[in-house]
């Protein structure tokens, strides 16, 4: 074997060997991205990309409130793209389970309230008149837990008040699908590719799997590989669920100028007075 191929099976070899590694973290692990990679979350998912929808789902939560509506809890808010928007109009308390991605919106947004916890079973001891959960809610990987998630938003909700899910996808609008993108920032560079796959439609995950390109200032690249584990619910089953936890929902679908028409499913409630 000549040196060239000798050094190419080595090269394949140890890709296959981060596969594995990754793989054999199991599907629940950590997401890297919201740990040990979340300083590059601004890079990845730059806050002014959120504008126009959160100034929809500000439009759905004023109009759904029955109260003028001031006070909005975020559940897994994450590095708090959307609040950056929405504090605006609303005073905003922030809740995540990662306490890295809360320094990241800490920075973004010094003035808001920020909690570190899990959705399922957060308590703060007092109500809101709106209650947000965006895409965090797609980690809510079992009816258990998601159902626990919006019984936190129930709690929390005060009667009268307004609450939005926006889950990335209903069963009915998911599919397997590639993307990519990530932005230069002052000193550091992200790109990243996203394969977003079903290994098996009978269950209720999906997973995404990431590859990430970060340059740092000297110029030095680092690549990281992420898996994500993802809940998957039909539409009927989240409005069962939302009635269930004592809801009166209903879903509608986002108007975006960069979102095809009818892809983007969110539910929208009201807590009974
Ligand atoms: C895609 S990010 C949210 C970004 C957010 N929409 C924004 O505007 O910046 C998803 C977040 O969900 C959080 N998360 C996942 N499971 C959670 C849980 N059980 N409780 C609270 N947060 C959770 C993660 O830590 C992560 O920060």
């Amino acid at each position: 074997m000549s040196q060239m191929s000798e050094r190419l099976r080595n090269e394949v070899h140890e890709v296959h060997e981060q596969v594995a590694i990754t793989s054999a973290e199991g599907p629940h692990s950590k997401p890297k991205l919201y740990f040990e990679l979340a300083e590059w979350w601004p890079l990845l998912s730059p806050p002014g990309l959120y504008a126009e929808e959160a100034a929809f789902y500000q439009q759905q939560l004023l109009g759904t409130c029955q109260w003028p509506c001031r006070t909005l809890l975020e559940l897994g808010s994450g590095g708090g793209n959307n609040a950056s928007h929405l504090k605006k109009q609303f005073d905003i308390t922030l809740l995540d389970l990662s306490q890295e991605m809360i320094a990241v919106s800490r920075k973004l947004n010094p003035e808001c309230e920020h909690h570190v916890g899990d959705m399922r079973h957060v308590r703060l001891g007092r109500t809101f008149d709106c209650l947000f959960i965006h895409d965090a809610i797609a980690y809510m990987t079992s009816e258990i837990d998601l159902r626990r998630a919006m019984d936190t938003a129930y709690i929390h909700c005060r009667p009268g008040g307004a609450a939005l899910f926006a889950p990335n996808f209903v069963r009915e609008t998911f599919n397997s699908a590639t993307d990519h993108g990530g932005s230069d920032g002052p000193h550091r560079s992200l790109r990243y590719l996203e394969w977003r796959w079903d290994p098996n439609p009978e269950d209720e995950t999906y997973v995404i799997d990431y590859a990430f390109l970060m340059r740092e200032e000297d110029g030095t690249l680092r690549v990281q590989m992420d898996h994500h584990v993802e809940g998957l619910f039909g539409r009927n089953q989240w409005l069962q669920m939302l009635t269930a936890a004592g809801f009166e929902a209903r879903s509608l679908l986002l108007n975006h100028s960069h979102i095809e028409p009818g892809t983007y499913e969110l539910f929208v409630c009201t807590r009974p007075r």
